[in-house]
This record gives structure tokens, C-alpha cells and sequence, in this order.
């Protein structure tokens, strides 16, 4: 049996682009290995801020908050001057998870010769197997117990796994907003041309209230109502829905709750337990810092029962634990889960209440801001129960598209034209004050300078 060794990287590949380099007269290589001269490690050195586990954040004790940020953002290889707020689609890992990936792919190619496939001992691939300690971790960020949550590619996997896991059928009806990101809407469509299912599709007001939202979701239920399907928090418009109200209210009437947290789980501190949702699946990809298809789906004891299984392989009808019969994918990467648990470990040792007041605090800083400057306007709401660490804000006589075009041209600030309601802004831990500042200069010169060219 192997254990992983640590590589050293930078090493690692100097190393194996050398050798390649004396097979190069013989063998044809790929062209960006041939300039072996002009290769770059586009990785910094491994950033390591002290304390015995190297590549967490230490917690900061009292009033050292400013210098943890900073600190915290020396884990990110993103260039210093780029600031980027696209959490909302990718977040960015840090330099720990993509240790974790690299080095476990990397022993994986060296030493699969060693597997000798007995069951006790280290298994090179995922797939077949529970992975309870990393569901186990997972649960720890959502509340809920290893065996209620089954790990997925991603958010949009979670959706299908319960819409087609449920019985409905003709006449049953499903409730969900008519502005859902296809990853959260698609599902219950599809189950609708199929099955015969009812949608019925509520639109929000422009400009909505927690309450206003609740009256959304009831004005539509009729007695054949069976399932909620919410978005937590909206990706094209940042509307927060009161989930833990809509859950209530939805149980009191025998109705299914199925939240769509692609959007706020590792952002806003989620704890299902108190939600009260039946279903709750998201990508681990977005705010959870992680790699790129991962995800998981959480499921309430009380619906496991009925909920069927959509991807079959061995375990597929193992009713003890519902998370590993939802897992039934077949043969995956592991070192992506390696990743993820490192993403994991470093979103626990910040703490999810800490991640939320921050990323809370540095939008709240954008949107007054942004309130403050002539020709803009922020489009998501302002409501205080709905705040959160994404802002979608626009300026007048640009469209989303030139206005996320000239923030990157200007400033080097990546964020994300959603639509035409404006580009979405995701406020996230490696971001700082100064980064939020920026935005709010340059969005001053670039109102100015379409109110100019407009004039001219
Ligand atoms: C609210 C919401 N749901 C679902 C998805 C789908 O996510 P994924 O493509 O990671 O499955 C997204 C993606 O942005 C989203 O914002």
C-alpha cells in the first residue's frame, strides 16, 4: 500500500519538461511543451501563513480582523491586480485545494501499479464508494448528518436527482418562480413534458419583500400542489427568498420544499435543520471555493423513502444510507474529491457565520456606494432581510455586456453581465475594501464616460 508523498511541484514539472526536452529530437510533442525555455509555472510558490496546518487561515484573534483578510487573500493565485467578484459562477480555490488535487493526481499517475484493488486498503478512483468522512464534512457546513447528503457534479445534478426521483405524475403540481436559472427550473420541465406534472410559474414584483415573496408561492398552491421548488438566492437578480418562511408554510400544507442553493451554500451560513427544506442541493464549485463538478444534494430523512434513485449502479437500493444510493455515478476522479475536501477544511477553519458577515459587509460597502453615484443604480434589492454578498447594479445608457466589458477594460474587475438586468457583483473572502473602492472609481469614470459619448 502507498501513501501520497508531498511533490514538489514546481519541481515536479521542471523535471518532466527537461525530460521531455532531451526525448524532444525523437518524439513530437505537444506545442506548448516544445518551448521549454519559454515555460512559466503560472503558479506562485505555495503560500504558507504559519501555524501547524499550513494552508488554513488561522483565526484571527480579536481586532486583527483587517490583517486576516489580507492575509487571507495571499491564498489565492489570482495576479494582485485583478480583482475578481464571479463567485456566482466560479469562486476561486485557494492555493490548498489546488495542492490537494494536483499532488493526488499526480500519486495517482505514479503509483497506480501499487493498487492491488483489496478492499481495506487505499482505492485510486471514487464512484463505488461511500465517502462518508467528506459527506460527514459537507454536513458540517449545511447541519446535517453524513448520511442525509450525497455528493453530486454539481448543482444542476442535485435538481434532476429529485425531480426525477419523485413520484408525480398527471395533475400534480409544482410551484417555482418563472426567472429560475435553468439549473434549478429544467428538472420540473422536463417532468412536465414527460410525466404530465402542472407547472405553475409565479412572477416576482420588480421590486420585492420577504412577505411579498411568501404570498407568491401561496396565491399559487391549489389543493394539488405537491412541491415548492425555490432559488434560494435568485442568480440573474440576487432576490433572497425567505426560505425558512416558505419551508414552514409549505409544511403546514403537506407541500415539498425543494431549495436551489447553488447560490448561497459558502456564502450565507446555511443550516437545513432550521430551514425546515425537504431537498437542498448546490455546487461546491460556486461559493464553496471548490473544484470545478462538484456538488452535493441533502435530503430530509422523512422524504428518503419516497425518493427513487435516477443513477443506478451497485448500491443503487441501499435504503440504510440514501446519500451513497444517490451516488451512483460509476467510476470518477478522486482527486477531485481530495480538492474538495481541502475547500472544505478551509471554508470550516474561517467559519461559514465569519464568511457571511464579511462577504455581507464588503457588499453593503459597494452598494452604498454605488447608491452614491450619478447614472447608477443598483437593481437587486435593498431590502435588510435581503441582503446579501451580491449585487447587481447597472449605468444608464450602457448595457450590462459594455458596462461588465469596460469594468474589466478600466479596472481590471471581473464580474458578470447578467441579461439586461445588470452586471452581478459576488463579494467574496479573497476580495478587500480596496477592491470594492475600485469598483466604485471606476464606475464613476465609466458613468461619466457614457454620459460624455451619449452627449457628444
Ligand atoms: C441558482 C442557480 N442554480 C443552479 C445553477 C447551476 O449550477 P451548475 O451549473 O453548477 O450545476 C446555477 C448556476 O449558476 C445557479 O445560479
Amino acid at each position: 500500500m502507498t501513501t501520497p508523498r508531498t511533490i514538489s511541484l514546481r519541481a515536479t514539472r521542471r523535471g518532466f519538461l527537461a525530460q521531455l526536452g532531451a526525448l524532444g529530437a525523437a518524439v513530437a510533442l505537444p506545442r506548448g511543451l516544445r518551448a521549454d525555455t519559454a515555460w512559466r509555472d503560472p503558479l506562485p510558490a505555495t503560500v504558507h501563513l504559519g501555524g501547524a496546518r499550513s494552508g488554513l487561515p488561522r483565526v484571527p484573534t480579536a481586532g486583527a480582523d483587517a490583517r486576516f483578510w489580507r492575509e487571507l487573500r495571499e491564498h489565492f493565485v489570482i495576479p494582485r491586480d485583478e480583482a475578481f467578484f464571479n463567485a456566482g459562477t466560479l469562486g476561486a480555490s485557494p492555493r490548498v485545494v489546488l495542492d490537494a488535487m494536483i499532488e493526488h493526481l499526480m500519486h495517482v499517475e505514479r503509483d497506480l501499479a501499487h493498487w492491488d484493488y483489496d478492499p481495506a486498503h487505499e482505492q485510486f478512483y471514487t464512484g463505488y464508494y461511500p465517502e462518508l468522512a467528506l459527506r460527514e464534512k459537507l454536513g458540517r457546513v449545511i447541519h446535517a448528518a453524513a448520511r442525509d447528503v450525497a455528493l453530486t457534479a454539481n448543482a444542476t445534478m442535485g435538481m434532476n436527482l429529485v425531480a426525477a426521483g419523485l413520484d408525480l405524475g398527471v395533475g400534480d403540481e409544482v410551484v417555482l418562480a418563472e426567472d429560475s436559472h435553468v439549473g434549478s427550473r429544467t428538472a420540473w420541465e422536463l417532468k412536465d413534458k414527460r410525466h404530465g406534472i402542472y407547472l405553475r410559474l409565479v412572477k416576482p414584483p420588480a421590486d420585492p419583500d420577504p412577505d411579498a415573496l411568501v404570498a407568491l408561492f401561496e396565491r399559487a398552491t391549489t389543493p394539488r400542489t405537491r412541491v415548492w421548488a425555490i432559488e434560494h438566492l435568485t442568480s440573474a437578480t440576487a432576490v433572497r427568498y425567505p426560505v425558512e418562511a416558505l419551508c414552514q408554510r409549505a409544511r403546514a400544507r403537506g407541500i415539498l420544499t425543494v431549495v436551489d442553493g447553488a447560490q448561497t451554500a459558502g456564502h450565507l451560513a446555511v443550516d437545513v435543520q432550521a430551514m425546515g427544506c425537504d431537498a437542498y442541493f448546490a455546487s461546491a464549485h460556486k461559493w464553496l471555493l471548490a473544484p470545478v463538478g462538484t456538488g452535493f444534494l441533502y435530503v430530509r430523512r422523512e422524504l428518503q423513502p419516497r425518493l427513487w434513485t435516477t443513477l443506478a449502479s451497485q448500491h443503487w437500493d441501499d435504503q440504510a444510507d440514501t446519500g451513497f444510493r444517490l451516488m451512483q455515478q460509476g467510476t470518477a476522479s478522486l482527486s477531485v474529491l481530495k480538492g474538495l475536501d481541502a475547500a472544505l477544511e478551509f471554508h470550516l477553519a474561517v467559519g461559514s457565520a465569519r464568511v457571511e458577515e464579511r462577504v455581507v459587509a464588503l457588499a453593503d460597502r459597494l452598494r452604498t456606494g454605488l447608491a452614491e453615484l450619478p447614472r447608477v443604480s443598483v437593481a437587486s434589492p435593498i431590502h435588510p432581510a435581503m441582503r446579501t454578498g451580491t449585487t447587481v447594479w447597472t449605468v444608464e445608457g450602457l448595457t450590462p455586456r459594455q458596462l461588465q466589458d469596460a469594468l474589466w477594460a478600466r479596472g481590471r474587475i471581473r464580474v458578470r453581465s447578467q441579461g439586461t438586468t445588470g452586471v452581478r457583483q459576488c463579494c467574496h473572502v479573497y476580495n478587500g475594501e480596496a477592491e470594492v473602492d475600485r469598483t466604485l472609481e471606476t464606475a464613476r469614470r465609466i458613468a461619466a464616460a457614457a454620459r460624455a459619448a451619449r452627449m457628444g
